[in-house]
């Protein structure tokens, strides 16, 4: 089966590519990524030799019709997962259209294209959503499927739009797409811009922790792991139309995960104890800084069998393990570095 993964060079997607690879053997995947500033080769490093035959790396923009209707020409996919998006809330803030294009005219092109060639052997549309297109929750309540949308950022307005598309294309075309809408993913991979690895780099470099607002927004956290079996879940199990909330109902107060972050790196680096607080600076708040999420995801898990396997106490050691491990992995994206990976390691084998 061919799949059409997109952003397969960003945190999920590149998980989500090693795991289907290894658990899917009949699968072979056509990873299409812009490689913007969030995109990293690093992160599919050793793919290609893990996964001889089965996996091809395309150098496109999802927001290029004609580049998209080429590809769909060429690998005849029968699956597109669409994680690629910009995917940073303070980003849009600064700058909103780059979402706007590659969210919403993103995934209309992907959709077009699905449309076009899947008239005479339908395939599958996953859309990746997020657990931001339902905007704040107060201190009670949890988002379930039917909760309206109501998202507070150009990035959450922009991926609510993507999913209204692919409805549509669903309800008019009869195209045949699923949503899956996840919280707070953590793991290897993502890139020092979100909370966990921001915090960590700045850590290690004995630089304050600037923690928004009162530090009292509560997020609703998942392993990247957890994430992505939900994904494969709702692709193989999932109903066409239909949405799935993926959470691990793992609810923590920004201050409170980062205290515990400074714990384990502080053990993880075998630095002398040193006064925690210190280390916090609350500053100005996020606009629009959406106070809480909760996800809801028993829908998944009657519908689908969801069920997170990783232990946030757990996974959140071992990823703070990993960064102080792969130091070099988000130092070289802190000098630029990753982007001569593209020229050095795949030179002029990545196709345009
Ligand atoms: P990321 O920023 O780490 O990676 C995004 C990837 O998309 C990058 O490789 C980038 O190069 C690629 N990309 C961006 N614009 C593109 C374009 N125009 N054409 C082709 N490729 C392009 O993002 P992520 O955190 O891995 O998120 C993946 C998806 O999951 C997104 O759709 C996001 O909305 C969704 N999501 C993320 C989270 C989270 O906590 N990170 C939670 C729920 C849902
Ligand atoms: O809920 C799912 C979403 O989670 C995804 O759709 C987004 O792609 C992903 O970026 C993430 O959005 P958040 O805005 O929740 O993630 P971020 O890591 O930017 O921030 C997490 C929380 O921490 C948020 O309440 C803002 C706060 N924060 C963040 C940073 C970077 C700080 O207090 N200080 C910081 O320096």
């Amino acid at each position: 089966m061919n799949v059409l993964v997109t952003g397969g060079a960003g945190i999920i997607g590149s998980n989500f590519v090693r795991l289907a690879l290894a658990e899917r053997a009949a699968w072979r995947i056509v990873v299409v990524d812009a490689l913007t500033y969030a995109g990293n080769l690093e992160n599919l490093a050793g793919i290609e030799a893990g996964f001889p035959g089965r996996y091809r790396f395309v150098k496109a923009d999802v927001a290029d019709a004609p580049a998209v209707e080429k590809i769909f020409a060429e690998e005849k996919p029968s699956l597109v997962v669409h994680f690629a998006a910009e995917s940073h809330v303070d980003r849009s803030v600064l700058g909103p259209m780059d979402f706007v294009r590659t969210n919403v005219l993103g995934t209309a092109t992907l959709l077009d294209a699905a449309r076009k060639a899947w008239r005479e052997k339908p395939g599958r549309f996953l859309q990746v959503s997020t657990d931001e297109v339902y905007g704040a929750l107060g201190e009670t309540g949890a988002f379930a499927e039917a909760t309206p949308i109501a998202p507070s950022s150009p990035y959450s307005a922009s991926k609510a739009s993507a999913d209204m598309l692919a409805l549509a294309y669903h309800r008019t075309f009869g195209l045949d797409a699923v949503i899956t809408r996840c919280c707070n993913n953590y793991g290897p991979y993502q890139f020092p811009e979100k909370l966990i690895p921001f915090m960590i780099s700045r850590f290690v470099d004995g630089e304050k922790l600037p923690v928004y607002g009162n530090g009292m927004n509560v997020r609703d956290w998942i392993h990247v792991d957890d994430h992505n079996r939900g994904v494969l879940l709702a692709i193989e199990k999932g109903r066409a139309g239909e949405v799935y909330n993926l959470g691990a109902r793992c609810e923590r107060k920004n201050i409170d995960l980062v205290r515990s972050l400074l714990e384990l790196l502080l053990k993880a680096r075998g630095v002398a104890a040193e006064k925690l607080e210190s280390r916090i600076a609350f500053v100005k708040d996020r606009p629009g800084h959406d106070w809480r999420y909760a996800i809801d995801p028993s829908k998944a898990e009657r519908e689908l069998g969801f069920r997170p396997e990783v232990p946030f106490e757990e996974g959140l050691a071992k990823t703070v393990q990993w960064y102080v491990e792969n130091e070099k992995w988000w130092r070289d994206v802190q000098s630029g570095a990753y982007r001569d990976y593209v020229a050095k390691v795949y030179g002029g084998q990545t196709s345009e």
